[in-house]
């Protein structure tokens, strides 16, 4: 019989009884217990959850900036995801990877077989000159070797930095520069969509000049290279690498995450802070249980992709599955055939995907079997109830919760949701702090804000969650600037407020950075790319709301000289692409004389989103050029017409 997760009471959905009776969490007394002593809580759970070799002198230091977790512990993280499951656990499936092309064999790696290919990449590395403390470059699409690589940085003490496939040469290499890696792993390509998709070359460009010395190439598209080939590697590679024993605030891995300002920053993720939190977060939101099928759609090249795609799923000994290509392809069933191919139990997702397959025809995904679903998540922007409903209703079957997860890069896991054994589970509403973490909202003099519905920054208190970043990369300026101006809380750039029912609501980023399509764009990083274009003088970019993307990005730039056209339009686009990516590339530029600005030069970027929503912008007599407004919505009347 077809099993029944959830209950509405009211106009609210809660666990059924199904669920209650399978949930690792259903006494909401977990709250009140952690928050009596938070260290303490974790501390149990580190014990519980983790491997350690040593355990730790001191559970938390704090040092505000900086504070660290278990400190004197240690452990190997590979250890803990491979390792210690293989008496148990050895032949079950940690990996199931299914390529794009659907002649394609579907490849299954069991804990053994992922722990050889761990264990002998970890010797390729180290053949190749990679040490403890260094930094590797990770530049592949979603295939089993991006595990494969990144665990096995973790076997040596080796510093992994994942760059998104589908960045730009440019954006590969200035993280290549920062990060000073001397090996890049990357492969000939990738297929999406149906096609073969070129990686070498963007990676080939962008290690130019800079302190990368080998390049070990996966082969995916059998294309002919000059460089280190991984498979050949593999084959010569003893299959025994004794592990690196570290520190649990030694750094595992830099990601890197667009900031306010131009450049991106290499967000530091300790060892075994991050290990609990990722254990523990994926077990309690997803419930997960020794039959599950975890499929977090997530790429690589985020965080989601790190923690809820690869490392969570096997730190829980769980099954974790991953799609190499386009959601629609061969058509819009692909991922509703994959579901019911691999009996998936969770699917942890994007809203922009929802929203794709909102609009898209219903047909593809009513084919297929998806009674294997018990939770589905939500991560990465706001999810609007039209989608949230949709996902219920259409993927769910009215059977399923959603657990929409607000969090970011910089916090390693899962912050706020609701958990599945304990709900409610309403649309459009994060839900509440992870046991043993706190947050609160505040106004801009750090003031906290109890009322109901009144919009505050959200910040998180003492103790910090045990995932939390720990610092930017060489840039302690920028760590304390970002997040530390209300002194004792962390800043989380995020709006959000108190329900009727005390849960809390996101409502979206407070600073200059939008979100397209799921991924952290900042203003100023697509400005500074646009105005290196040789035709701009000069450029300002906000975004729109936009139906399946969330968000896009809107340009308004003055050129040196001549006049706007569609040929130059395209151009910027391409340029974008080349420069940041196609997720970064303006929906569509506005060629404009002046752009409007404050007496002291500031561009008011507010007047030209009021402009682009059709509201009447307010603060002109602060202007120096209040004509420009005239102009600019104009233009965009005009464009509207057209
Ligand atoms: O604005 C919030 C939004 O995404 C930001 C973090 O983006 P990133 O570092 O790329 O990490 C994405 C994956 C964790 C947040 O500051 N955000 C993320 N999840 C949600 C969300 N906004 C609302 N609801 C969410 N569930």
């Amino acid at each position: 019989m077809v099993k029944k997760y959830i209950i509405k009471k009211g106009k609210e959905y809660w666990p059924s009884p199904e669920m209650k009776k399978i949930a690792w969490i259903k006494d909401e007394k977990i709250y009140a217990k952690a928050n009596k002593n938070p260290v303490k809580f974790w501390e149990e759970l580190a014990l519980e959850g983790i491997t350690w070799e040593k355990k730790w002198d001191k559970a938390y230091v704090e040092k505000l900036p900086y504070f660290e977790w278990f400190k004197g512990g240690k452990l190997n993280f590979s250890v803990n995801c491979l390792d210690r499951h293989l008496k148990e656990f050895g032949d079950k499936v940690a990996l199931i990877w299914i390529p794009e092309p659907t002649g394609e064999k579907v490849v299954k790696f069991t804990y053994k077989q992922l722990h050889k290919k761990v264990c002998k990449f970890a010797n390729v590395l180290k053949g190749n000159g990679v040490k403890k403390g260094d930094v590797v470059s990770i530049y592949l699409p979603m295939i089993p070797e991006a595990l494969i690589s990144m665990l096995a940085c973790t076997r040596i003490g080796a510093i992994h930095s994942v760059v998104f496939s589908a960045f730009s040469a440019e954006a590969l290499k200035a993280r290549i520069e920062d990060g000073k890696a001397k090996v890049l792993v990357t492969s000939d390509g990738y297929y999406r969509k149906g096609e073969k998709e070129d990686l070498l070359s963007k990676a080939e460009q962008a290690a130019k000049g800079t302190t990368i010395k080998k390049i070990i190439v996966v082969n995916r598209i059998n294309k002919e290279h000059k460089y280190i080939n991984y498979k050949k590697e593999m084959e010569k590679a003893s299959a025994s690498c004794v592990p690196e024993i570290m520190n649990s605030e030694d750094m595992m891995f830099i990601l890197y995450t667009s900031g306010t300002t131009g450049k991106p920053k290499g967000v530091i993720h300790d060892t075994g802070g991050y290990a609990v939190y990722a254990y523990w977060t994926a077990k309690w939101n997803f419930n997960l249980q020794e039959d599950d099928v975890f499929w977090c759609t997530a790429d690589v090249g985020w965080i989601t992709g790190h923690t809820y795609s690869f490392y969570a799923p096997l730190l829980n000994h769980s099954t974790t599955l991953v799609y190499e290509g386009g959601p629609d392809f061969p058509d819009l069933g692909r991922w509703w055939k994959i579901i019911q191919e691999n009996k998936v139990s969770v699917l942890y997702t994007a809203p922009t995907a929802i929203r794709m397959f909102m609009r898209a025809n219903g047909k593809f995904i009513k084919k297929y079997d998806l009674n294997s679903l018990k939770i589905l998540g939500s991560v990465g922007e706001p999810i609007d109830k039209e989608a949230w409903m949709w996902y219920f209703n259409e993927i769910g079957k009215k059977r399923c919760p959603i657990i929409d997860t607000w969090w970011q890069t910089e916090t390693g896991g899962t912050l706020i949701n609701s958990l599945p054994g304990i709900g409610p589970f309403v649309p459009t509403v994060a839900g509440k702090s992870f046991p043993g973490i706190n947050h609160i909202i505040i106004d801009k003099n750090g003031k906290e804000i109890k009322e109901k519905n009144k919009i505050g920054f959200l910040v998180q208190t003492s103790p910090f969650a045990p995932g939390m970043l720990h610092g930017v990369y060489k840039n302690e300026k920028k760590y304390i600037e970002t997040y530390w101006r209300f002194k004792k809380y962390y800043d989380s750039s995020d709006g959000a407020f108190y329900t009727d029912d005390n849960l809390i609501r996101i409502t979206g980023r407070t600073d200059d950075v939008m979100k397209v399509a799921g991924h952290l764009l900042s203003t100023a990083e697509l400005e500074n790319a646009i105005n290196e274009h040789v035709n701009i003088n000069e450029c300002a970019v906000v975004p729109i709301p936009d139906k399946i993307k969330g968000e896009v990005p809107i340009a308004f730039a003055i050129l040196k000289r001549g006049e706007g056209s569609w040929a130059l339009e395209k151009e910027i686009k391409s340029f974008i692409d080349k420069k940041i990516g196609p997720t970064a590339r303006p929906a569509k530029t506005y060629f404009v004389k002046a752009l409007p600005k404050t007496r002291s030069g500031k561009i008011m970027r507010r007047i030209l989103k009021a402009l682009l929503v059709g509201e009447e912008p307010k603060g002109l007599s602060t202007l120096l050029n209040p004509k420009s407004v005239d102009e600019i919505k104009k233009m965009i009347g005009d464009s509207k017409k057209i």
